[in-house]
């Protein structure tokens, strides 16, 4: 993994949605693996302007977002697909036949995440994935435990994870579904580049553990370390806790 401490977390969302947009113009037809969350919320706000400046131009790309919350029907509030219409996809020229976020509501759910990694893998599979950290380390919601489930797969979600999506929903946790669809680590693992942002002080320990810990499923992103191109940027809020060594990129 490759780390940069950028000094505020703008400098940090201004590197990633340059790289994005540098990734668009060197290959139109890139497939874009996105998250949601409020650490991306500037990425895709830079990405709109960039857009709207001439940049960023979407036309010939492709997306597959991370998660979606279940039984929440597709654009229904509180819903990660109508966090994507509002941030992003509404403002930029992304084809709608190529925008794909997991379908919460499907009937059936297995057949869905099926559905899903077969698209990925139609597309060539992900060539650019762009990834939050959950103060837990989660990855999508690929959440701490004894182990993971690597396909893309129904998850019952932590009440930490609950907590921190309670502002999608009036900032009540209680009406936070207590399920998700997430994308699993074969799918993220196996994203040609992957370029994680985790900016804030209550994201240090979680980064701590990411950049100096061992590799285990109690901190799902540490799974990233086998990854062989990974680039981990951060804040020097969300570095904090991180060995000097590490930090000085050694
Ligand atoms: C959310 C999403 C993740 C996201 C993470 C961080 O719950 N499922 O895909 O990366 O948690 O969110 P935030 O940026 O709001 O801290």
């Amino acid at each position: 993994m490759r780390i940069e401490v950028h000094p505020s977390a703008e400098a940090a969302t201004e590197r990633l949605a340059e790289l994005i947009a540098s990734a668009l113009d060197a290959a139109p037809r890139l497939v874009l693996g996105l998250p949601t969350g409020r650490t991306v919320v500037p990425v895709y706000a830079r990405l709109r302007e960039l857009h709207a400046a001439g940049r960023a131009d979407f036309s010939e790309a492709t997306t597959f977002n991370l998660d979606e919350f279940v039984g929440l029907a597709p654009g229904a509030p509180g819903s990660y697909r109508h966090f994507m219409d509002e941030t992003l996809f509404a403002h930029v020229n992304l084809a709608p036949e190529r925008i794909h976020v997991l379908d919460g509501s499907a009937g059936d759910l297995e057949a869905e995440c099926r559905r899903y990694e077969e698209a990925i893998e139609r597309a060539g599979r992900i060539s650019l994935l762009v990834l939050g950290l959950g103060a837990n380390g989660h990855v999508g919601f690929n959440e701490p435990g004894l182990g993971l489930v690597a396909p893309t797969h129904r998850v019952r979600l932590c009440p930490e994870s609950r907590r921190a999506n309670a502002a999608l929903f009036g900032g009540d946790a209680d009406r936070v579904p207590r399920e998700a669809l997430s994308m699993g680590m074969t799918a993220i693992l196996r994203a040609r580049a992957i370029a994680l942002l985790a900016t804030g002080r209550e994201k240090a320990r979680a980064v701590a553990r990411l950049i100096d810990g061992g590799i285990t499923t109690r901190l799902p992103a540490s799974l990233l370390q086998v990854h062989g191109d990974t680039l981990v940027l951060l804040d020097e809020a969300a570095s904090g806790q991180v060995s000097d060594g590490r930090r000085a990129g050694n």
